[in-house]
């Protein structure tokens, strides 16, 4: 049995999960890395104490291998060789990928059930731990879609509901149309977008948990966020760790509703992001990275 290292804890739904997810998009989208690589990097994320897995049925390349990023995350639990009991695994419906590189969306309540029965099926669960409406369709009223969450969970089907890329009216009206049983809010927010900080306040005012998406800018900007915020690379230096470990901790320092899911296809990457939850920020260095833009 594996001997996994603590992480702190925060808290989605009844659920305690660590404070740095691993976001598992990067391993089964565009720039991929093979299989052996990718079972490392989810199997150093748990070493390491994650406990919350970010995926979705989306997470695919080929029109043929819908929910790959699904698949891989259940293999690697069951090969871990540890107790995986404690990982909280977020997947999400209602985005497609038609396998010519676009993103599509379907919010139907009946697609909805049956992406959710697909993904209980490729995660080999009774039921899904948290499942997230991906984002909105404005075919369908997001009233219908996030009632189809609603009867996903009264059915238990999903043992808690989220949602994702909303703006506050989404937030509230889902808790409504939920029975006040929205847990989390998912949307994009980084050093380069902070256009999400009104979600981020109203879900610490409500105590719904806020997991930044694409925390470090993205794929293709992640490796390039000091060279691009002069405040993340002068903090860093002065603790001696990466912009990106300053960059999740002071997300973190943002509000205790935030659990960044940086994404990672190497196990460095991941191993480097999850110190994140034991740096301390001093509050003049979190005045100047909430100033540095
Ligand atoms: N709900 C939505 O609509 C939505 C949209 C986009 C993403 N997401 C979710 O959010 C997650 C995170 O977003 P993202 O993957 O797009 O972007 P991101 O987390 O901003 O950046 C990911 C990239 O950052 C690099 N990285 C991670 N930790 C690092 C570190 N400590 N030092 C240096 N580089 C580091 C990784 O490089 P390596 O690949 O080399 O490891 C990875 O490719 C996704 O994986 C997905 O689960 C959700």
């Amino acid at each position: 049995m594996k001997g996994k290292q603590q992480m702190k804890q925060r808290r989605i739904g009844t659920v305690e999960v660590s404070d740095i997810g691993l976001g598992g998009m990067p391993m089964s989208i565009e720039g991929r890395p093979d299989r052996e690589r990718s079972v490392a990097t989810i199997h150093a994320a748990l070493d390491a104490g994650v406990t919350l897995i970010d995926t979705a049925d989306a997470y695919h390349l080929y029109a043929g291998e819908v929910g790959h990023n699904e698949s891989l995350i259940a293999d690697a639990l069951r090969t871990y060789g540890g107790d995986t009991s404690d990982v909280l695994v977020a997947t999400k419906g209602g985005h497609l990928r038609p396998g010519d590189g676009s993103w599509t969306l379907n919010g139907d309540p009946a697609y909805l059930r049956s992406a959710c029965d697909a993904s209980l099926r490729r995660l080999g669960v009774e039921a899904i731990g948290l499942y997230q409406y991906h984002r909105p369709d404005p075919k369908v009223p997001y009233e219908d879609s996030i009632g189809a969450i609603r009867d996903l969970l009264d059915a238990g089907k999903i043992r808690m509901a989220g949602i994702s890329n909303a703006n506050p009216e989404r937030i509230r009206l889902s808790n409504e149309i939920l029975g006040g049983r929205l847990v989390s809010v998912q949307n994009q927010f980084s050093p380069a977008f902070r256009s999400s900080e009104p979600e981020l306040d109203l879900c610490t005012e409500l105590g719904i948990a806020f997991l930044p998406w694409s925390p470090l800018g993205g794929s293709s900007a992640a490796g390039e966020l000091g060279g691009r915020f002069g405040a993340f690379a002068k903090v860093a230096d002065e603790h001696g760790v990466s912009p990106q470990r300053v960059c999740l901790a002071w997300m973190l320092a943002k509000s205790p509703v935030a659990i960044p899911i940086p994404g990672s296809s190497r196990p460095e990457t991941i191993r480097d992001s999850v110190a994140a939850a034991d740096l301390e920020l001093a509050p003049d260095e979190i005045a100047l990275l909430d100033a540095a833009r």
